[in-house]
């Protein structure tokens, strides 16, 4: 079961949407919306789930990562050894300000980090869906054991994703609608099929 969410936002792993100032429509049920963010740590199947839901929906993907790569034509280690962290926050921000502003029917796979900055969590706390995959620890580890390409894990990926996760477990809790726990017994499609039933958009699907 989902731990106890801050007041301004009930996230719950049973699917339901509660959001102060939203209004549901006239039947009773939650309005269909625009984009779904799916937001978790490294290795939580963000891009894997996201690829999938975006599919049964029929809606764009938009992977973080990729976005900030297509931007600026570099890789995300190539960007953060000749910029640093900071610059590639910012366009992280960028990125998930964008997506939110547009109106296209998207799946919006969010980076790790993005949850760290303040504004960011404003934004996403303001957008719903936002789905937390939530995985043990230790199946981050396992998931993400060879680093991937990911500058924060390059020393010591264990040790640094106990770290990150423990961090920022809170931020993830403030802004989840719906946190979907996942782990390595199951698959990608049935963690998206347990999103599409619990957001109630089987009717949408494909
Ligand atoms: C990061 C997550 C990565 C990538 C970068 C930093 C983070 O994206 O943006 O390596 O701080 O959690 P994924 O969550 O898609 O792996």
């Amino acid at each position: 079961m989902a731990e106890a969410a801050p007041p301004e936002r009930t996230g719950d792993s049973s699917g339901r949407l509660s959001h102060p100032g939203v209004t549901s429509s006239e039947d009773g049920h939650e309005p269909v919306p625009t984009s779904i963010v799916l937001v978790g740590m490294m290795g939580a199947g963000k891009s894997a789930v996201g690829r999938r839901l975006a599919r049964r929906l029929g809606w764009d993907l938009l992977d973080s990562d990729r976005q900030v790569e297509a931007l600026t034509g570099r890789t995300v280690p190539e960007i953060w050894t000749a910029d640093g962290e900071a610059a590639f926050r910012l366009l992280e921000s960028q990125v998930l300000t964008d997506a939110l502003e547009s109106t296209t029917p998207k799946v919006v796979a969010a980076a790790g980090g993005v949850v760290l900055d303040e504004g960011n969590r404003r934004l996403l706390r303001l957008h719903r869906p936002v789905v937390w995959l939530r995985a043990p620890v230790e199946t981050l580890i396992v998931r993400v054991r060879r680093g991937d390409g990911r500058p924060l894990l390059r020393d010591d990926p264990a040790g640094a994703m106990t770290r990150l996760e423990a961090e920022r477990r809170p931020f993830y809790q403030e802004v989840a609608d719906l946190i979907v726990d996942v782990d390595n017994e199951h698959p990608a499609d049935q963690v998206t099929e347990r999103i599409v039933q619990q957001l109630g958009l089987s009717a949408l699907a494909q």
